[in-house]
């Protein structure tokens, strides 16, 4: 090696971090690809929602909400939803989240049920953990629009 005893020991130091760095984007899982590709792209989501409509079915503490429901659309806008909102070339055309559950009776109980279903479908599937991570970050906040504020006991 040539340089400086300083230049050499700099570089050695840039080296070590660079490879620590490296180790722990590595462990961490971190994965810089869009949401979408993680995803697995249109197939990856289509499969991922099938797989989640099926938890929901057999959730007993949320399945009455969509007995009577047309499962085919709601498969199909759930996936034109995702593959958006993950950064995919679609475009979901339905109503605003707010506007499809007003009125639903959705309560914070129901929402936590259907993000438990979401996170067993994923694990069923081996989406990896950062992926699972990215994908509940992305919806948490959407539990504003869904959830029905609770009234006041005295109102
Ligand atoms: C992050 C959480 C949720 C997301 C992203 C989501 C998303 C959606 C989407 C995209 C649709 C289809 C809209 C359309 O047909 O145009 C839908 C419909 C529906 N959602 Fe959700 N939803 C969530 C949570 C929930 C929860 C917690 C419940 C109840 C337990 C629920 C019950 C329903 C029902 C019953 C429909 C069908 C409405 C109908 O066709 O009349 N959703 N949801």
């Amino acid at each position: 090696m040539r340089g400086t005893p300083l230049a050499r020991s700099l570089s050695l130091v840039v080296a070590l971090a660079a490879l620590l760095a490296l180790a722990g984007c590595v462990q961490l899982g971190w994965d810089d690809r869009s949401l979408y590709v993680q995803l697995g792209e249109k197939p990856g989501i289509d499969q991922l929602v099938d797989r989640f409509i099926r938890e929901l079915a057999r959730d007993e503490r949320i399945r009455g909400h969509f007995q009577g429901i047309d499962i085919r659309r709601l498969r199909e806008q759930l996936a034109f939803y995702l593959c958006e909102r993950s950064g995919g070339p679609c475009r979901y055309e339905g109503a605003p989240l707010r506007e499809v559950h007003r009125h639903l009776g959705v309560s914070e109980a129901d929402f936590n049920a259907l993000v438990e279903d979401l996170i067993d479908a994923m694990e069923g599937l081996d989406v990896p953990t950062p992926t699972q991570n990215e994908l509940l970050a992305l919806l948490a906040p959407e539990q504003v629009e869904i959830v029905e504020p609770r009234r006041a006991w005295w109102r």
